[in-house]
């Protein structure tokens, strides 16, 4: 409303929500990746999504590099990392992809796979570089100013509980099931606090922790950079805060970062990780979450999808239905997906 009536007032016009044409490339990512549920074969799944989501990348005019991609470019030559996408015209984007968010959840059939792509202005997202891993700290506005990766996480908790008035019992957590949270998890149940943990999928648990009312009130733990980035670009159009700090897994990976420019122990916030005001974020379901509904059919006729379209600029935040004829779609999908 602010936006529109500010664009009216200087005489220009609203411009693209490029979110809402980014919509059919994750629905078409989430529809392909959809037939692979519960197979058993998460290479199969991915490689399905990343076909998909390619077709229809290419079908939006903008001038993007892909920051986050599927690789580089030898071993994965599908949207890997510097590609550059569309037909040079404006805008001048940084995009970020992850076909399948949640591989694993696909092929075995569990909670929570999403199709997700987010752009941001050119040299607006973070670059993860050799990093391949974070440890991030996300939660909506309300706690954003308890968060902090240079304390316990154990006092995280409890101050979180301060600011909202409860005992930390009323607080959840969410949390990556690895072993490398053991001391953060010990901290957390020290301080008499819940913990919820996913098996994968901490860009739709960052969402969760950012979103009033689902019962979670933070992420905490170690994930993938670029799934940090991804969920920076949401948060962005959400609202709240993810403070990351990144997490060589060895001597070998530290030093090539630190020979690369990065600084290892630099807190990032949202707006590092994400910069500039004009961030676009599409996701949608493959399997059922508490986010979003997965790929359901209509066996022979239609398939449906679930999806989240936001923009950080106009704050606008969309849940798009959408209804896929199978047989129509096969014809113009040659045979893709649908
Ligand atoms: P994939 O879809 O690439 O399999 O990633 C799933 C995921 O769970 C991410 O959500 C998370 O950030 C990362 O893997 C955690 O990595 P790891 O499984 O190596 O602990």
């Amino acid at each position: 409303m602010g936006v529109i009536s500010q664009d009216v007032r200087s005489g220009a016009k609203p411009d693209r929500n490029l979110a809402l044409e980014l919509v059919r490339v994750t629905e078409a990512a989430a529809l392909a990746a959809a037939r692979w549920v519960g197979r058993g074969d998460k290479e199969a799944a991915d490689g399905a999504a990343v076909d998909a989501m390619r077709l229809l990348i290419n079908t939006i005019p903008m001038d993007g590099v892909v920051v986050i991609g599927e690789g580089e470019k030898d071993e994965a030559p599908m949207l890997y990392n510097g590609e550059e996408i569309g037909d040079g015209s404006p805008p001048h984007v940084d995009i970020a992809v992850d076909p399948l968010e949640g591989t694993r959840l696909c092929a075995q059939g569990r909670p929570g796979a999403l199709a997700v792509i987010a752009l941001a202005e050119k040299g607006a997202m973070f670059d993860p570089g050799p990093c391949v891993y974070m440890e991030k700290l996300a939660g909506g506005p309300e706690i954003a100013d308890c968060l902090s990766l240079e304390i316990p996480i154990g006092d995280v908790v409890k101050r979180v509980a301060d600011k909202r008035g409860v005992s930390p019992t009323e607080i959840t957590t969410v949390i990556l099931d690895r072993e490398r949270h053991a001391e953060g998890v010990r901290q957390i149940r020290e301080a008499g606090s819940r913990i919820r943990f996913i098996t994968d999928g901490d860009v739709s648990a960052a969402l969760l922790a950012v979103t009033e009312g689902t019962g979670v009130d933070m992420l905490w733990g170690i994930g993938g950079t670029p799934e940090g980035v991804i969920s920076a670009a949401a948060i962005k159009c959400l609202g709240g805060q993810i403070l990351g700090r990144l997490w060589p897994r060895d001597d070998g990976e530290r030093k090539a970062a630190e020979e690369a420019g990065y600084e290892i122990e630099r807190v990032l916030t949202v707006d590092d990780l994400v910069g500039g005001n004009d961030a676009f974020f599409a996701a949608s379901g493959v399997t059922d979450g508490d986010l979003l509904q997965g790929v359901r059919y209509h066996p022979g006729e239609y398939a449906t999808t679930e999806s989240l379209v936001m923009r950080s600029r106009s704050g606008t935040v969309r849940r798009v239905s959408g209804r896929h004829d199978q047989k129509k779609l096969r014809e113009v999908t040659d045979g893709l997906y649908g």
